[in-house]
């Protein structure tokens, strides 16, 4: 069994890194709080006995040896940034609790056959730059000039945020792992949804992971005098996108599987008097099923172009990432089944409505991934919270799918 105690720990102290007074933690891609956190879990991994190496994007990886040095390595890992004002949970849980699964592994003195990396994977959730998964992207050598280009608030690009923390962008491709060395990826993610708790569970297996599309769309009428300018004579960009938000509600709802976002709104110029001339925002759609995904966003997209007819407005749409729906390996599902099963756990499946690293790692390898319950199904948020007791079930689930995807070596 896994130190639960020790788990839990680890995660409210990497919780410290990024505190803020709200109570949420904010640790965003190439930051002073991302390289704190870092070399807090390094230390974490020369605890468990690991070697440690960072690579070109930033990522920060443990290594467990097996007996055999030919084998292909079984990685696990999440990602160590945060969301703005995000919870102490998400990603970290499966950082600290892949590190316990070596540690403990370490303790009991046993063997695999195959090595075992943790991966404390770089700017998962997007938030700096727009643009997510960027360590699992690099790992999968799906990273390209144009990408270090994408500018943060301050108008600082990757490339140049990389540079500011000792990364050379020009080096990225030495994060490539080849599909050739890799047997599989497995990760340990809290629910961030309602249904483990519904269904008063601890643990669940994960079937898949919806797809996610991400999108801007600006939106250009003409900013005038608010007192001057009639009513009729208006093109009031913020009136047309205001309806498109309602548009993009409507059409999600219409599947009953669908979800759409618009998570920032900006409006131009931003004057208590001046009609806006100009609103900016983003889209995120997500579906199971691509080809739901892809009518929505066509019905989306013809509604929204008779607001532009009717309202004088015309828009201009920029995809920030469209990324596919990933299944979760059979082979691994039947091997999560069993450990809960050996563990005595009662499990659920489901699919992941949130992204995650394993959507860019099912490239180069299989994946699979192991939920646990939410409370109130809250992420994303300060709030955000697991019981020491459901971390401790799904590190033990992770640690019984870790030895057997890296072959236990028994006596
Ligand atoms: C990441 O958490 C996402 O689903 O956007
Ligand atoms: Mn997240
Ligand atoms: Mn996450």
């Amino acid at each position: 069994m896994i130190n639960k105690e020790r788990v839990y720990q680890r995660l409210q102290e990497l919780g410290k890194i990024g505190h803020r007074e709200s109570g949420g933690v904010t640790r965003h891609a190439f930051t002073t709080e991302h390289r704190a956190s870092k070399d807090l879990v390094a230390e974490y991994m020369r605890q468990a006995g690991l070697s440690i190496r960072e690579d070109a994007v930033g990522n920060l990886i443990g290594r467990r040896e097996g007996r055999d040095p030919n084998a292909t390595v079984v990685l696990t890992g999440s990602h160590i940034d945060t969301v703005c004002d995000g919870g102490i949970f998400d990603g970290a849980l499966g950082i600290i609790g892949g590190i316990e699964v070596l540690q403990t592994l370490k303790e009991q003195g046993i063997e695999t056959q195959h090595p075992i990396e943790v991966y404390a994977f770089n700017d998962e959730e997007g938030s700096r730059f727009s643009f997510s998964m960027f360590g699992s992207r690099g790992v999968i050598g799906d990273l390209s000039p144009k990408d270090l280009e994408m500018k943060d608030k301050a108008g600082i690009t990757v490339a140049q945020a990389m540079s500011e923390q000792g990364f050379d962008s020009l080096k990225l491709q030495e994060a490539i792992r080849a599909k050739e060395e890799l047997k599989a990826f497995i990760e340990l993610h809290i629910e961030q949804g309602k249904v483990l708790e519904c269904k008063d569970l601890s643990v669940g297996i994960v079937t898949g992971i919806v797809n996610e599309l991400w999108m801007k769309v600006i939106v250009k009428g003409e900013a005038g005098h608010a007192g001057a300018t009639p009513m009729n004579l208006r093109q009031d960009a913020l009136v047309a996108a205001a309806e498109m938000v309602q548009v993009i509600e409507r059409e999600a709802k219409k599947t009953g599987s669908t979800v759409a976002t618009v998570g920032r709104f900006n409006v131009f110029p931003g004057g208590i008097n001046i009609i806006p001339g100009r609103v900016e925002f983003t889209l995120d759609l997500r579906d199971i099923s691509q080809e739901v995904s892809d009518q929505v966003e066509t019905s989306i997209f013809k509604e929204i172009e008779g607001i532009c007819q009717e309202r004088g407005v015309q828009i201009e749409t920029e995809i920030l990432q469209r990324i596919p729906p990933t299944p979760c390996s059979q082979e691994f599902q039947l091997a999560a089944k069993k450990a809960c099963q050996d563990l005595g756990l009662e499990y659920y499946c489901l699919p992941s409505g949130a992204g995650h690293d394993a959507m860019q790692m099912v490239n180069i390898c299989p994946i699979g991934m192991i939920f646990i319950r939410s409370k109130d199904g809250i992420s994303h948020n300060p709030l955000e919270w697991s019981s020491m007791e459901d971390c401790a079930d799904g590190v033990n689930v992770l640690y019984h799918v870790l030895l057997d995807s890296a072959v236990r070596i028994e006596g």
